[in-house]
């Protein structure tokens, strides 16, 4: 009895202390987080975000982030809204989703996107899927981040046609704005800068890995027999689409002359180098959701994966600078027959991914 009276006090003691050590442990965390804070009296906004932890699918690669805009969920929030607010442009009409469309896989329907003055650009609206992995953005790769691509459609004279001051003085008209930046960035005296970090934060979500091409190789599901045999061509000589359109990606972050063209109305990455060997070669395009993002090619050219095929089998034109991958150009391609283009496009469709175009998480920030 003695012993374990003893036992049952030191015990209630060792409780107690546990106790007053948790309640020191969350006293100490609060006001550790405090210090993270930064509220300036007068306004009440709070600067105090939280780091956002993106969930990179299995067998996707590394993304790299840059260490200057790492992931919050309050700049994700505020890249959001800005993605799908005519804010930006100089009439209040358009916004990045006016040609990123979710429904398209954040694509343009149109082959030429149409800017606010009413005027064509030259190229078609790519699909945003996977961006955060791409290491150079644009059909010739002109940009390098994300950030840095996002400068460009504002004040570009076919798309939103604005200047940042401009923009950026709309924003600090806005008390949601102002409070959003604040929150994110911990700054009313925002710019440019804070503007496109939060609309690449928001890219770097824009993931899909959802696919029946991706429940597949996690052995959820099973091919059909036409899908296992397109899979067999994308994946070899037959079809030879595996050595540009490669990785869990879909693309090799690299640039190619497929083909397209005799001469080059386009000069693609030859714009951004001047170097005559590369006229007419453009970025590897994914072809995650390609099934959404009709029509394809930087002009838009080819209305259907049909098209595509054809162009691939028997369509390609011969010029200097085409890609030695690129075989039979005397014959015009890999010549398939019909019912090996049938089963290579059964195997692209199982890239689309329906839950992509359908999440909530990129829909219009209210
Ligand atoms: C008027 C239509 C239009 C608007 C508005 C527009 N874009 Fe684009 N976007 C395009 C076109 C066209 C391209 C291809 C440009 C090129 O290759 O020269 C493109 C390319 C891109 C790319 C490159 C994707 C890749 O795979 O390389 C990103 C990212 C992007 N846009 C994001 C944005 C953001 C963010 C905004 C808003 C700030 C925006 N776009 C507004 C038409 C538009
Ligand atoms: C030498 C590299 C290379 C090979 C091989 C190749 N592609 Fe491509 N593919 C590209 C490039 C580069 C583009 C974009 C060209 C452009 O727009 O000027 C492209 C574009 C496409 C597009 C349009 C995507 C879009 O969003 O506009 C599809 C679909 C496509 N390829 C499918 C295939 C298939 C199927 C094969 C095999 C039969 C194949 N590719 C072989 C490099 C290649």
């Amino acid at each position: 009895m003695y012993n374990l009276d003893l036992i049952l006090s030191v015990n209630s003691i060792f409780i107690s202390f546990v106790r007053f050590s948790t309640l020191l442990t969350i006293a100490l965390f609060f006001s550790c987080q405090k210090t993270n804070e930064k509220e300036i009296p007068g306004h009440g906004y709070i600067y105090d975000p939280k780091p956002f932890e993106l969930n990179i699918p299995t067998a996707f690669p590394v993304m790299i982030i840059p260490v200057d805009n790492p992931l919050t969920e309050e700049g994700i929030a505020l890249g959001r809204k800005l993605f799908h607010d005519p804010i930006l442009s100089a009439d209040n009409s358009q916004s990045c989703a006016s040609c990123h469309l979710q429904d398209f896989s954040f694509s343009d329907p149109n082959r030429l996107s149409t800017g606010i003055d009413g005027i064509e650009g030259k190229r078609n609206a790519m699909a945003l899927i996977n961006v955060g992995w791409l290491s150079h953005l644009n059909w010739d790769g002109i940009a390098k981040s994300l950030e840095e691509q996002a400068f460009e459609p504002v004040t570009n004279p076919v798309e939103m046609h604005n200047t940042w001051t401009e923009a950026v003085a709309s924003l600090k008209n806005d008390s949601t704005y102002k409070r959003m930046f604040f929150e994110a960035f911990g700054t009313l005296d925002f710019d440019s800068t804070q503007v496109v970090k939060a609309i690449a934060q928001f890219e770097r979500t824009l993931i899909s890995s959802n696919s029946k091409w991706d429940r597949y190789l996690r052995g959820e599901v099973s091919l059909t027999q036409s899908e296992s045999r397109g899979f067999e061509i994308f994946f070899t000589e037959k079809g030879d689409c595996f050595h540009c359109h490669t990785t869990i990606l879909f693309t090799d972050n690299d640039f190619h002359n497929n083909g397209l063209d005799a001469a080059f109305a386009d000069s693609g990455l030859y714009k951004v180098t001047g170097d005559p060997n590369d006229l007419g070669r453009f970025r590897t395009p994914t072809l995650r959701n390609a099934i959404f993002s009709a029509p394809y090619m930087h002009d838009g050219r080819f209305q259907t994966l049909e098209e595509v095929i054809n162009f691939y089998s028997e369509g390609l034109q011969y010029s200097e600078t085409i890609d030695p991958l690129m075989k039979n150009v005397d014959a015009g391609g890999v010549q398939l027959t019909e019912e090996e283009k049938f089963y290579l496009i059964a195997f692209l469709k199982t890239l689309t991914d329906s839950s992509y175009i359908q999440n909530s998480f990129y829909a219009p920030f209210n």
